[in-house]
């Protein structure tokens, strides 16, 4: 038996065809928050896990209060202090194993930059310093400037008191 070029042709034709069909639309899978099947009242949207930060959103400013201030303390320390320094003269501890020193919070410009500068900063990045909105949710980054208030208003105290 021999194939003459039009009996190739209308054979690989059909071969190739038959590799269509509809059944990749057709996937077994759910749309997003379509309900479960049995579970009416739970969707195929996972909740997030507990803890999961808030990326963006600015949210209304907490009240400043004892224990935000607390709060802001703790997660400066934790944060921002490797590189900013205790007390914010960015001298952290990271700063002395070669990292570029940030600039100094007790500098001219950043005492008279306006709280939103700072809370920018934390959720945007600045310059070389990355974003942490992703580690730091918003309530939390006002924690933080308000506790670099403080270390502001501490360092400006000092130099009155020294001088
Ligand atoms: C890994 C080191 C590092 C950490 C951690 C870090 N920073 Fe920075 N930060 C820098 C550096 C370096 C700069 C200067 C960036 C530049 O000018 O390119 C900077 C700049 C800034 C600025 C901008 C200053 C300006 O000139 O306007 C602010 C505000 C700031 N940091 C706040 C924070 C806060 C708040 C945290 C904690 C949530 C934090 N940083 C954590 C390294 C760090």
């Amino acid at each position: 038996m021999s194939f003459k070029p039009l009996d190739l042709f209308i054979l690989i034709t059909l071969l190739i065809l038959g590799g269509c069909g509809w059944q990749m639309s057709e996937q077994p899978r759910y749309d997003t928050y379509e309900p479960l099947q049995g579970q009416p009242e739970r969707t195929s949207a996972r909740k997030p896990p507990a803890g999961t930060v808030l990326f963006q959103s600015r949210q209304t400013r907490p009240i400043l209060t004892e224990e935000l201030l607390r709060r802001g303390e703790e997660r400066y320390n934790i944060y921002c202090s490797v590189c900013h320094g205790a007390t914010g003269h960015g001298d952290g501890r990271i700063v002395q194993h070669g990292f570029p020193a940030p600039p100094s919070f007790h500098n001219e410009k950043l005492k008279a930059a306006d709280d939103l500068h700072f809370w920018s900063a934390i959720t945007n990045g600045a310059g070389r310093m990355y974003p942490y909105a992703n580690r730091v949710s918003p309530e939390d980054r006002w924690a933080i400037v308000e506790w670099i208030r403080v270390l502001q208003m501490a360092e400006s105290l000092k130099k009155e008191r020294n001088s």
